[in-house]
């Protein structure tokens, strides 16, 4: 049976199909199929090829043992709730109650829906950067929020702050931003950060921030939104295990937030999984309390990964980014003759046998040229994996 008319005019879940009313594969699903399809190396998904801490893989292994596989509390179990609080007094000095201001969430990807159901209504405006990550607008559109963005452009991808000011107004909900960036690996400076928070008190907007890759900055220390002045009692913090403790298949993520609007987005997370993740949430906790000198050597890792990336894309006579932070390079194809970065990135396996994304895939479609000859590379993998991928990519000149 083929089912048509009326609903589909209206239902949210038809607006994010395909014309032909198909659901379409995100870019990320097409791109890795064809990664597995011709064995090239996936630079396009943002997973890391290693496991992360041994005894956070212990302690979610001993949890099953010990009967740890029921349904947990639907605001996260004590023990992670108190890491957490922990995790936040230890690196940036902020007091969250772990009863009434923190909520375990599936991934940032729970954390993300149910704060934007929670704190939006049809008709508000919510602002976000451009690019962004996926999951952003499609969760606006479903909850018919108007998505404004202010754009992050080339070489450094920094929101220009006369833009920000001029995208925030009294219909603003939430300023929505992610920092570092994924796609492009920008870090915020505190001078933005303080902007935001300014224009969110001018209009009586919220500040959702998403700062999944907290632990993932070169250059400097992460300062989160919430510790500025001002800004915790309208700051929803989001936050994930997956990318600081190489366990992105878990889906342990978590807000920290002022108590009335926790309960709003718990009173819906509580409909949307209602708990996930019973044995892994201890696991988490015990790598939240890992000594510094973990935290220290997950970034100087990365860094050195981002490194290798970035002289082999160099080398390869690709322009490149010089990310801050995060998982990902931005790298432009336009010096090698490419200027269609979702066209090059359907060839790049055949010429390359590597796989990344064309960075229009976090743009709407009105903005798509301007990033057009752009693609990001994901650097969390393995130096040797990074190496080969380098030295294929250098075949591109010949
Ligand atoms: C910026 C950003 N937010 C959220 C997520 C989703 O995180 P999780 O896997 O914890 O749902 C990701 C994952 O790539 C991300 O890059």
């Amino acid at each position: 049976m083929t089912l048509s008319g009326a609903w589909s005019r209206t239902a949210r879940g038809a607006m994010l199909l395909g014309d032909d009313g198909r659901l379409q594969q995100t870019i990320f699903g097409e791109m890795s199929a064809l990664a597995v399809a011709t064995g090239s190396i996936n630079l396009g998904q943002g997973f890391p090829d290693e496991d992360g801490p041994a005894e956070v893989l212990e302690a979610a292994r001993q949890a099953i043992r010990d009967g740890v596989n029921q349904y947990p509390p639907g605001n996260g179990m004590p023990v992670l709730r108190n890491a957490i609080t922990a995790h936040q007094r230890r690196f940036y000095n902020l007091d969250v109650d772990p009863d009434l201001e923190v909520l375990v969430t599936a991934g940032a990807t729970e954390a993300l829906a149910a704060t934007i159901l929670a704190l939006t209504d049809e008709g508000d405006e919510v602002v976000t950067l451009e690019p962004f990550y996926d999951s952003y607008a499609a969760m606006l559109g479903l909850n018919k929020v108007i998505h404004r963005t202010v754009a992050l452009r080339a070489p450094d991808f920094q929101p220009d702050l006369d833009d920000l000011r001029a995208a925030v107004t009294d219909r603003t909900r939430l300023i929505l931003i992610n920092n570092p960036h994924n796609p492009t690996g920008a870090v915020l400076p505190v001078e933005t950060l303080q902007l935001i928070v300014a224009l969110a008190h001018e209009h009586d907007a919220i500040v959702v921030t998403d700062e999944v890759y907290e632990h993932l900055t070169f250059d400097a220390p992460h300062v989160p939104v919430a510790t500025l002045a001002g800004a915790r009692e309208r700051t929803v913090t989001i936050s994930s295990a997956g990318k600081t403790f190489n366990t992105t298949g878990w889906k342990i993520g978590w807000i920290t937030a002022p108590t009335e609007l926790l309960q709003a987005i718990l009173a819906v997370k509580q409909y949307l999984t209602f708990a996930n993740g019973a044995p892994f949430q201890p696991a988490i906790a015990v790598g939240l309390a890992l000594p510094d000198t973990f935290f220290h050597n997950v970034a100087a890792d990365l860094r050195g990964k981002r490194d290798v990336l970035s002289a082999g894309l160099t080398a390869a006579g690709f322009g490149v980014s010089a990310p801050q932070g995060g998982y990902f390079i931005v790298a432009d194809a336009a010096p090698l003759g490419f200027h269609d970065a979702a066209a090059f990135c359907r060839q790049l396996p055949q010429l390359a046998g590597v796989v990344g994304v064309p960075l229009s895939a976090f743009v709407r479609p009105q903005n798509r040229a301007e990033y057009g000859s752009l693609l990001r590379f994901a650097f969390c993998k393995r130096k040797d994996v990074l190496e080969r991928a380098s030295a294929q990519l250098a075949d591109l000149r010949r």
